[in-house]
């Protein structure tokens, strides 16, 4: 896989045909724990933080409505929990590919920072608010809901910043600035993109107090998708059943396959697992989507592998874009972009595969597997079973992501695929 590549197999809608389901691959009810534990933002946890006002699941539905802001439920409370443990903050912020570019974005935007009004959507331990601080900011707010932000307040303190940067402990849903902001500035950003569904939260700040025309940072997102080929991961899990110690287990391969492959799977990978292109799966401009689009989001793709290989499943990563407004003088600066090691960031309008049109305008942060490594990684979802394709072979389907029912910070995906005239369908819950 390459990035920065000119795309010419964007998915077209004439193309696509019904798919007859000849297998179905669905997980089972029973899960059997995770393959990989993931650290971040799990919407896990026990604990109760006492900071936030809570609803029970009954008392949720009647309060909904479509304007108002999702109430909190224990699931959310749970969440917040997960932020207070300082292996989460340590670990972001020992992510220097996702640390500095933030820092560099803010540097980069100063002129439109410098005496100007932020809010930091989930402050954690205070570190992008300080970041603003340092670029010259008149006020920033630091708003989050976990108990981190008592951390965060002694932090903005032995820094001499408490007299710019204010601490407010709760949702952003739920706090009160009695004043329109310039700057809207966040790392929202969960597995797959959207695992964690931060993002509405960002958008009810965005709604709730940012000036028309204000800067929102990061300000676009790209979640893309590319079948992969994974040999050594497949074999390592389950081939190894065949033979232990000289013993048949290979009765235990169904098992293996089930509990490794049920979830999507948080790991890195490199290009070289690539078999073709990414596809954008969803393009996100964050000064407009609504809450509402997140709610579900479907793509449908359409790959032609550039090799002979088994298929083992397909790979999500993302990156972030950190434009302003285009007239900005911040532009100007001598802030370098970051290779994003995909390519695109900007719809054109020509099907799902974009390009970047200018690589130099805009910072961006690549979690793909050829950009340098992140926490985020890659998200797997693998096949219990591997495909073997031809060399441009099409592989054609579509994925569905959304919110799950039972906490909406968990995520749903329905996969379709289907290659050589066999279709499956694989469904799993990233919980
Ligand atoms: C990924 S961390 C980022 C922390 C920090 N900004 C950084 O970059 O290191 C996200 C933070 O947002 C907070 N958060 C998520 N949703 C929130 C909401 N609706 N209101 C307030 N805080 C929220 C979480 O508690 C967590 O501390």
């Amino acid at each position: 896989m390459q990035s920065g590549g000119d795309y010419g197999n964007g998915f077209h809608d004439d193309h696509h045909r019904d798919l007859e389901w000849e297998e179905k691959q669905v997980s089972g009810p029973g899960s059997f724990g995770r393959a990989k534990k993931r650290s971040r933002g799990g919407a896990r946890g026990g604990g109760l933080s006492t900071n936030v006002p809570r609803v029970s699941d009954e008392q949720k539905k009647s309060l909904e409505s479509p304007d108002s802001p999702p109430p909190c439920t224990d699931f959310d409370v749970a969440y917040f929990h997960s932020y207070a443990h300082v292996g989460i903050h340590e670990e972001m912020i020992k992510d220097r590919a996702r640390t500095e570019t933030y820092r560099e974005a803010i540097m980069q935007h100063q002129s439109l920072i410098q005496g100007k009004v932020v809010v930091d959507v989930g402050c954690g331990t205070g570190i992008l608010s300080i970041f603003c601080a340092q670029a010259g900011a008149k006020r920033v707010y630091a708003v989050d809901a976990s108990d981190i932000a008592v951390q965060a307040k002694e932090v903005v303190k032995a820094n001499g910043l408490s007299d710019k940067v204010i601490v407010l402990h709760g949702r952003v849903e739920d706090v009160e600035i009695d004043e329109e902001v310039d700057v809207i500035i966040s790392e929202w950003m969960g597995y797959m993109l959207l695992y964690e569904s931060m993002l509405g939260s960002v958008i009810t700040a965005r709604d709730r107090w940012l000036k028309p025309g204000g800067l929102i940072l990061p300000s676009h997102a790209t979640l893309y998708m590319a079948p992969i080929s994974h040999p050594d991961r497949y074999s390592h899990s389950i081939d190894f059943w065949r033979n232990v110690y000289g013993i048949d287990m290979s009765a235990m391969m169904q098992l293996a396959k089930q509990c490794a492959f049920e979830e999507p799977s948080v790991e890195s990978i490199s290009g070289e697992n690539v078999l073709t292109w990414p596809e954008v799966v969803k393009h996100i401009d964050c000064k407009t989507i609504k809450i509402q689009e997140l709610d579900s989001v479907t793509a449908r793709y359409k790959f032609k592998s550039m090799m002979r290989a088994p298929m083992h499943g397909f790979a999500f990563w993302f990156d972030v874009e950190f434009s302003g407004p285009a007239s900005s003088p911040a532009e100007n600066t001598s802030a370098t972009s970051v290779a994003s090691g995909t390519s695109s960031t900007s719809p054109s309008g020509e099907g799902n595969q974009k390009k970047r049109t200018n690589p130099s305008d805009a910072l961006v942060l690549s979690t793909s597997p050829e950009a340098p490594p992140t926490h985020w990684q890659q998200t797997i979802v693998y096949f219990y079973d591997p495909v073997d394709v031809e060399q441009d072979q099409l592989i054609e389907g579509s994925v569905t992501l959304s919110q799950s029912k039972e906490n909406r910070r968990f995520m749903n995906i329905h996969l379709e695929y289907s290659s050589a005239g066999r279709s499956f369908v694989k469904e799993s819950v990233m919980r």
